[in-house]
This record gives C-alpha cells, sequence and structure tokens, in this order.
C-alpha cells in the first residue's frame, strides 16, 4: 500500500466484535480471564497492552516501515525508556549540537547523573561526528531536520558511521513526519517521534512514538515500555491514530504554505536570513532533497535588528498564535532563545538570541502573509 492508503489502513482493521471501521477507545484497566492464565488475545492489564493503543502501534510500524511500533506519553518517555533500553551507567551517546531543548535536558541534567555521557557534535560535519565516537559509544542521536535551526544530517552517512562503531542510529523524525522523511529505509535503527506534533496534528494531545526496523530490539523496547510504565493511554492513543489519518493531506498544505512563507520572508528587509532546506542556499539543500519528499512546514528566521526585534514580532502576531509546540492545524510563532529552548541557554545548544520559529499551519496562505506583513512592521 502507498503511505496515503498505509495513514488511512496501516495496521487498522474493523473491530472484531462490532465492526466498528475505527478503533474503539478501550477506556480499561484490566481484562477478564477466562480461568487463571485464560487471557483473550492477549489482554491482562493495559499497562502491558491495550487494544487502542496497540492500533496505534501498528499504525506507526507500517507509516514509518518498521517491524515494531511503540506509543508513550510523550515524547520525552519514549527518549528515556529508548536511552534507558540501549544504554548503561558508563556508556556515551552522540548527540546533534542543536537539538531540542527538552532532550538536550533529558541528557544533561536526568542521565548524566545517571552515568550515561554525551557528546554533541555538529552532525552537517561527518568528520567531527566520526571523531566523538568512543568505544562506549551506544547511539548516534540525530535529529533532522533539526529544532529550531533546521539543519540536516545525512541519514545514510550517519546510520554507516553508526554501523561501523557497533552503535545504533537514532533519528527523531518529529520535524518531517514519515510524510516526508522515513530514516529506517536510510538504514537508521530506531525512530523517535513526539506525536504531539504533526502525528496528532491538531494541538490536543501530548504523545511520543518508538519505532524499530530491529524485532528482537523492538522486543526489549516493548519490555522496558511495560517496566518503565510511561504509556499512552487509550483516549490520547486514539487521538494521535485520528490524526494520522490526514497527515499526508496536511503536510502538502504544510509545505505549500511555508514555501510561500519562505519566498515572503527571504525579500523582506527585517528579516537578515531565512533557515529552511527547501532554500538552495540551506547549506543542508542537496541532502535535504535525497531524503526528503518535501521540506515541511518549519520555518526559523533571525531578525535583522536582533533579539528586541524577534520577540516584537512574536508579540505583535495575531492569527500566528504565540505558543510553544509545532505540527498543528494553526499556525505558531515563539521565540525558541525564551520558550522552547530556553533549558539549553549558557550551553553549547544555546539559540541566536535573534531568532523566530515559525510552525506553519494549513489555513489561507494569504490571510498568514498578511499577519507577517502587520507583525513585521
Ligand atoms: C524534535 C522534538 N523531539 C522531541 C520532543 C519532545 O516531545 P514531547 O514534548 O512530546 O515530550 C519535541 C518537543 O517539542 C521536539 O520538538
Amino acid at each position: 500500500m502507498e503511505f496515503e492508503t498505509r495513514v488511512i489502513h496501516g495496521g487498522q482493521e474493523a473491530d472484531s466484535r462490532t465492526g466498528a471501521v475505527v478503533p474503539p477507545i478501550y477506556a480499561v484497566s484490566t481484562y477478564k480471564q477466562d480461568g487463571v492464565g485464560g487471557l483473550r488475545e492477549g489482554y491482562e492489564y493495559s499497562r502491558s497492552a491495550n487494544p487502542t493503543r496497540d492500533a496505534l502501534q501498528a499504525s506507526l510500524a507500517s507509516l514509518e516501515n518498521g517491524a515494531r511500533g511503540l506509543a508513550f506519553a510523550s515524547g520525552l518517555a519514549a527518549e528515556d525508556t529508548l536511552l534507558r533500553t540501549v544504554c548503561r551507567p558508563g556508556d556515551h551517546v552522540v548527540i546533534p549540537g542543536d537539538a531540542y531543548g527538552g532532550t538536550y535536558r533529558l541528557f544533561a541534567r536526568v542521565l548524566e547523573r545517571w552515568g550515561l555521557d554525551y557528546t554533541p557534535v555538529a552532525q552537517q560535519d561527518l568528520g567531527e561526528v566520526r571523531k566523538a565516537i568512543r568505544e562506549t559509544t551506544r547511539i548516534v542521536w540525530c535529529e533532522t531536520p533539526t529544532n529550531p535551526l533546521l539543519n540536516v544530517a545525512d541519514i545514510t552517512a550517519l546510520a554507516g558511521i553508526a554501523r561501523d562503531a557497533g552503535a545504533h542510529l537514532v533519528v527523531d523524525n518529529t520535524f518531517a513526519s514519515p510524510a516526508l522523511q522515513r530514516p529506517l529505509e536510510l538504514g537508521a535503527d530506531i525512530v523517535v517521534h513526539s506525536t504531539t506534533k504533526y502525528l496528532g496534528g491538531h494541538s490536543d494531545v501530548v504523545g511520543g512514538a518508538l519505532v524499530t526496523s530491529d524485532a528482537e530490539l523492538g522486543e526489549q523496547l516493548a519490555y522496558h515500555q511495560n517496566a518503565m510504565g510511561s504509556v499512552a493511554g487509550p483516549f490520547d492513543a486514539w487521538l494521535v491514530l485520528r490524526g494520522i489519518k490526514t497527515l499526508a493531506v496536511r503536510m502538502d498544505r504544510h509545505c505549500d504554505n511555508a514555501e510561500r512563507i519562505v519566498g515572503y520572508l527571504s525579500e523582506h528587509k527585517k528579516v537578515a536570513s531565512v533557515l529552511y532546506p527547501g532554500l538552495d542556499t540551506h547549506p543542508g539543500h542537496e541532502i535535504a532533497a535525497k531524503q526528503m519528499s518535501r521540506f515541511g512546514g518549519m520555518v526559523s528566521f533571525r531578525a535583522a535588528g536582533g533579539a528586541e526585534q524577534a520577540i516584537e514580532i512574536c508579540n505583535r502576531a495575531k492569527l500566528f498564535v504565540l505558543a510553544e509546540s509545532l505540527g498543528g492545524v494553526e499556525s505558531l510563532i515563539e521565540h525558541p532563545g525564551q520558550m522552547t529552548h530556553l533549558s539549553a541557554a549558557g550551553s553549547a545548544l544555546e539559540v541566536p538570541a535573534d531568532l523566530v520559529r515559525l510552525s506553519v499551519g494549513i489555513e489561507t496562505v494569504d490571510d498568514l502573509l498578511a499577519d507577517l506583513e502587520q507583525a513585521l512592521g
């Protein structure tokens, strides 16, 4: 099945008892046993398995072309489960030189205390990635495009480096979504998502996902998902599943609108530079064109008037809602330095203070352009 069909049907059949065409919300914690150990279809307790979460997990595996999908309470819960499944205290991870601030915080403030070492590296420079590898490196962690600087890393090349080092390549695919980029097909071992973003698509749920092409690793991750307990609840799983059904059409419109906005901002005198992998002046454009079908709905730009002007633009926007998060149908604007990436302040992952990030929604693009025009002044 092609991707546009898989988002609707992948891993999903009509409910076996009633024929309901979408998976019902199984709001249940425990299941009647037909005699001790007589489980019906394997269901025992909803931390271990729940039919609504199972439907989402099957859909996630299908979208990323993986062997196993797992759904979590948030993107960070998925990341934590993955890291504590694959790594042990004393191990080492190569992380991106720019990444979502919360991912950085997980390494720097939580897992470092547990004994997990990490090295931030600008992953556009493959030589630097190779240099950062140690004997104890278990994971090369990649985010592409990155949040919020839209840097691009070469997934195929990083997969080769990780393989040579006996490490796993993890790709956070939140910004692109599987509609535009499928890292497992390019050699990655595990894909991470904040399903809060494009997969959910409506800013009404927080969730996370892991998908792997390795069935045995999938089994270990599933064991830890149950043992650590940060699972997606049934209602949240259902919301993400509902969002996924329109992922393909939404992403088309996000990309169309983002391209128009990039064209507008590129010409604006109050904009010093536009960061978007679709621009042929973007240093990662060729790699992005090779591994993504389009360039996504996330656009960042640097204000010519510096930090003060960047904040002023964010405060003046009306239709672009001033808010954290991204990937919903509505357009959002934010100042990463003081909002989503505040936890990286003072670190190697600090973001420029004149940066503005847009999550371009699927509204009529002329309305979005008019709002930017008044906000830029
Ligand atoms: C690229 C990326 N990865 C991971 C996360 C963490 O996901 P969550 O907020 O669902 O825990 C985010 C959240 O913004 C993100 O942007």
